[in-house]
């Protein structure tokens, strides 16, 4: 992935600003981690960083949500950003400010870019009648009824008076600003979907609304609000100064506009890599150097997101394992751009593979040498035996791999290559066995290997430390502290990542005591984080318990040879090669079945978790497609299956009401591949249910034929069209799903008990 940053000694990097209607959760957390280690890297080059996150305040959902909860907007919205800005402390986030878009800073801002559109000749006024989604604050095309494409929600008809954008006539040069500016979007696939948007044609975009108040006023016509959206990215302009008078405002905004990089979640990237651009070339402002989309964390196969019920807390995994344990599995599991499962089961496996058994075993096994045989000083290594060549080459090999992969953003990529070089010392040190005396080995000779490879040891962990800090940074700055290196914080501010090289670990040296780094944990970590999300979250906690390899998350011990073996291995589960195939609920909507990771799902009830019930429906355009996503595969050795799964009651089962029912009717859904619309008779009554089966079973095959229904489902609108329940199938390991049916006559409405 191409990060086309300016080369210059300033680098300024940004968060999307997060919505305050929802609480945080570790898809948030992911970006903005993400975020921080890059500007922690930046500042340890010696590169003048600035880093900004935010909240995003304003817009009728959040009005709405604050008259939910029976509160002022303004009160609603400064409850919850405390809680966001308190969370990022709480994961130690190094961002130099936090903006809110009620801040009268931002206001001034926006409304300044307003009337520079407007004066420019950008924005007129019209009317608007058409669909529009609240929750995601998006202007949808299509008749009443029509369904999101982002979220899968009913919009609302909205005929106003507005302000537009001449959006249309910034087709032809946005279409050449990403030409002449390749490196300006990624990854590859965000890249496409942007251009073939563009080349769709660009229809002017309403920037206010007058139905609701909660809003920038627009200068001038002050019924008028300013659209969301543009309020919302003009934040990235506002943080550093724009629209302000005060001089240090004004040479910050000299200083580090334009953005190096605009790091945003890949549903938003049509916001950012076409509004954002054609707003600023509107108004003269130059335009940011890169916009990278991150993929989503999913967990029980889908985005973890408020509304589906999925979401895992960053607060739990911070209280049993850490920060740092927390940002290494994001960064190392999921390959930037791409989706990626998180499973708890995955996160204590990599914990204690690379961190517990791999780095920290490594760090306390050569700390407590050193003190035990050179009494805490760093030994003199002496000349370099080919075992010392060796090392030292993995160790410069790794210093030249990880930068650039790091400064790529294939964070991913980064620390495998740094775990090559954990495992090499690991072996190296394993090899030579400086505890034990061969009898044939005199005392000194004996001492001088010891010291030889105690040092060398060292000195790999030194570089190894050196390298990950950006990813760990309070577990860098205790090892850094071991090593008698003094406060890694203090030596990142002399921008020591600029000339790390091998050898800069002095003989004599003063080790500090050894301290434990990452003490391994065993099964019941996983238990207690799924205890913490279960007081918090009821019932989203039951996901996840079973989402391990369905997820996508590792949860194996990875094949790669790069951290140390286990100590006391951590115990897996696994599938028989032909396991049955568990029976689930089959896909009702477009695009489910083809989100269902191969031979991985982990769901032995017959019922789905609820929360699949409310997923997305319709298929989005191209644009808006988060396209069959791109699920990180699991890099375990072998398929998982769950720990012992979390037991439910009889009551939870007979609240789902199963019944027999007979296809009357099965038609394919118009521009919508994968749907079928069925007809069903359930004896007592006929209703419509819409089912993502199109691509594995002909209509014409499926009339007449007896199914099972989940019948008391709420209903959902899909491409216009209501459904009322599911079909219940067994999902084969392709995802392919397969109707579940009777051998024996059974009458229609009869209740699966
Ligand atoms: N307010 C807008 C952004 C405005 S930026 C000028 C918004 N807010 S959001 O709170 O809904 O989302 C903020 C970011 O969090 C997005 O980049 C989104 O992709 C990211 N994520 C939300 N859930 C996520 C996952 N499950 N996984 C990864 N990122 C996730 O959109």
């Amino acid at each position: 992935m191409t990060n086309s940053a300016s080369t210059s000694a300033r680098y300024y990097l940004t968060t999307p600003i997060y919505y305050v209607n929802a609480r945080p959760h570790l898809g948030h957390a992911y970006s903005t981690i993400v975020c921080d280690a890059i500007a922690r890297r930046k500042r340890a080059l010696g590169i003048d960083t600035f880093f900004l996150t935010g909240t995003d305040e304003h817009g009728q959902k959040i009005e709405r949500s604050a008259e939910k909860a029976g509160r002022t907007p303004m009160e609603f919205a400064t409850a919850i950003a405390g809680e966001w800005r308190g969370l990022w402390d709480r994961l130690g986030l190094t961002y130099d400010d936090f903006i809110r878009t009620t801040e009268p800073r931002h206001e001034r801002g926006v409304q300044k870019l307003f009337s520079t559109l407007r004066d420019r000749g950008f924005i007129y006024k019209g009317s608007y009648t058409g669909q529009y989604c609240v929750s995601d604050e998006l202007y949808v095309d299509g008749p009443p009824g029509t369904v999101c494409p982002d979220c899968g929600r009913v919009t609302e008809t909205v005929s106003e008076e507005n302000y537009f954008f001449k959006l249309s006539a910034f087709e032809r040069k946005l279409l050449e600003f990403y030409e002449a500016n390749p490196g300006f979007m990624g990854p590859e696939s965000t890249r496409r979907e942007v251009i073939s948007f563009v080349r769709g044609g660009l229809r002017d975009l309403s920037v206010s609304r007058t139905s609701f108040s909660w809003g920038i006023p627009v200068p001038g016509d002050e019924k008028h609000v300013i659209y969301v959206w543009l309020d919302a990215l003009a934040n990235y302009l506002t943080a550093l100064g724009y629209g302000s008078d005060d001089p240090a405002d004004k040479a910050r905004f000299e200083k580090f506009w334009p953005a190096d990089l605009h790091l945003v979640g890949k549903e938003i990237t049509r916001f950012h890599c076409v509004y954002w651009p054609a707003f600023l070339m509107a108004a003269g402002i130059p335009l940011p150097h890169s916009v990278m989309a991150n993929g989503w964390l999913l967990f029980d196969q889908g985005k973890m997101s408020k509304s589906r019920g999925n979401v895992v807390r960053a607060e739990t995994v911070l209280e049993v394992l850490g920060a740092d344990a927390l940002r290494y599995f994001l960064l190392r599991e999921i390959p930037f751009g791409q989706d990626g499962g998180f499973s708890f089961d995955a996160l204590v496996q990599r914990y204690n593979g690379d961190l517990a058994n791999g780095y920290g075993n490594l760090v306390s096994r050569v700390v407590n040498m050193v003190h035990k045989y050179f009494g805490g000083l760093a030994p003199n290594a002496g000349a370099e035996t080919s075992a010392e060549i060796s090392l030292r080459e993995c160790a410069e090999k790794t210093i030249t791999a990880f930068g650039p992969a790091f400064d790529e953003l294939n964070f991913s990529e980064a620390l495998k290559s740094l775990w090559v070089l954990v495992a090499e010392t690991d072996g190296y040190l394993t090899a030579n066995a400086p505890w034990k005396k061969p009898a044939d080995h005199s005392e000194a000779d004996h001492s001088a290997l010891q010291a030889r490879v105690l040092a060398n040891a060292a000195e790999a962990i030194r570089i190894i430390t050196a390298l990950v800090y950006p990813v760990m940074p309070d577990s860098a700055a205790k090892v850094w502290r071991q090593l008698g290196q003094g406060e890694i914080a203090d030596a990142a501010k002399k921008s020591f990542l600029t000339n790390i090289a091998w050898g800069g670990l002095k003989t004599g040296t003063k080790f500090a005591e050894p301290a434990p780094l990452f003490p391994r944990v065993e099964k019941d970590a996983i238990e207690r984080m799924q205890n913490i999300e279960d007081q918090n979250n009821g019932s989203a906690v039951e996901a996840a318990s079973t989402s391990g390899a369905a997820s996508g998350g590792s949860t194996a011990k990875t094949a790669d040879a790069t951290s140390a073996p286990p100590q006391t291995p951590v115990k897996q589960h696994v599938i028989p090669p032909h396991a049955p195939a568990p029976l689930q609920v089959a896909a009702l909507y477009q695009g489910t079945t083809s989100v269902v990771p191969k031979a991985s799902h982990k769901e032995s009830g017959a019922l789905a978790p609820e929360a699949r019930a409310s997923e997305k429906s319709p298929a989005p355009p191209a644009m808006q497609a988060p396209a069959p996503p791109q699920v990180a595969q699991p890099q375990s050795a072998v398929p998982q299956v769950p720990q012992e799964p979390q037991k439910i009651s009889i009551d939870d089962v007979i609240k789902v009401d199963l019944r027999v029912a007979q296809i009357l009717v099965a038609e394919r859904v118009p521009k919508a591949d994968k749907l079928l619309r069925l007809e069903v008779d359930l004896g007592y009554e006929k209703r419509q249910i819409l089912a993502g089966i199109a691509q594995y079973y002909e209509p014409e095959k499926l009339v007449g034929r007896k199914i099972v229904i989940v019948a008391n489902l709420a209903s959902r609108v899909m491409r216009g069209l209501e459904s009322n329940g599911m079909l219940l199938a067994a999902s084969l390991p392709d995802g392919a799903p397969v109707l579940a049916s009777f051998l024996e006559e059974v009458p229609l409405g009869a209740r699966l008990k």
